[in-house]
């Protein structure tokens, strides 16, 4: 039985651009508890993957990579691998095109989950937010939050975002980039984005930001009663 908000495990999963990042960050801002983006660390990977020019099929690199990189967490989310920071990198078109076929790699997603439940066992209380976080990372999450959204709703935030951060895509590229990782993430045979049974749907389409946060934090809050 967790005594508070602040000692809940928390599990956001969802597709991309279903809000899960933006609405993790509220969520933990609200609730002062720690949040964990782990796209951000599948990105990271695969920036490093793109710099060093590795083949996605020459494992044993791919080994060397993952047993000497760092990802860290710091102030405001931003993002270090090995010390540099790399927010805004791990945001843009490269590291999109080739993040899901990275996420796929078995060796990438054992280091990476091995990763998580190590922070995840030393943490009082988490949100941690991702595609396999309920059924792989944290099982036994106190909380298991799927956020959904229409393939439309997804791609014109995912537009608006980057068009925030100076880069013009057209709706229809980014639908179909869209689609193209959902399909990546869903089908792949290493714990795929799937909804667990104890999972609460949120659709999100249609909805505020804002509303989809209270609406979370209501569930959280009921739990607690
Ligand atoms: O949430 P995001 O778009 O930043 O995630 C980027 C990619 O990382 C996504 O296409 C699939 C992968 N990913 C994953 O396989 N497992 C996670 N727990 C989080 C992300």
């Amino acid at each position: 039985m967790i005594k508070d908000n602040s000692h809940a495990k928390i599990a956001i999963d969802g597709p991309a651009g279903s809000g899960k990042s933006t609405v993790s960050r509220e969520v933990s801002r609200r609730l002062k508890v720690p949040y964990l983006d782990t796209g951000a660390m599948y990105r990271a990977i695969t920036l490093k993957v793109i710099q060093q020019k590795v083949g996605l099929d020459d494992l044993e690199a791919l080994d060397k990579l993952l047993g000497s990189t760092q990802i860290r967490f710091g102030e405001d989310s931003k993002v270090y691998l090995d010390g540099e920071d790399v927010t805004e990198e791990i945001r843009k078109p490269p590291v999109n095109e080739l993040v899901s076929p990275v996420s796929c790699i078995s060796s990438v997603r054992r280091h990476l989950v091995a990763v998580q439940q190590s922070i995840a066992g030393e943490s009082g209380g988490i949100i941690m937010e991702g595609r396999d976080i309920a059924s792989r990372v944290m099982p036994d999450a106190d909380y298991k939050f799927y956020l959904d959204a229409s393939i439309e709703e997804r791609a014109k935030r995912r537009c608006k975002e980057q068009l925030e951060k100076g880069i013009h895509l057209s709706l229809r590229e980014v639908t179909a980039e869209i689609k193209k990782r959902d399909r990546i993430d869903s089908q792949r045979e290493d714990s795929p984005l799937t909804v667990v049974e104890d999972a609460i749907i949120v659709d999100t389409t249609g909805m505020t930001f804002i509303e989809v946060v209270d609406n979370i934090i209501e569930v959280i809050n009921e739990g607690m009663r």
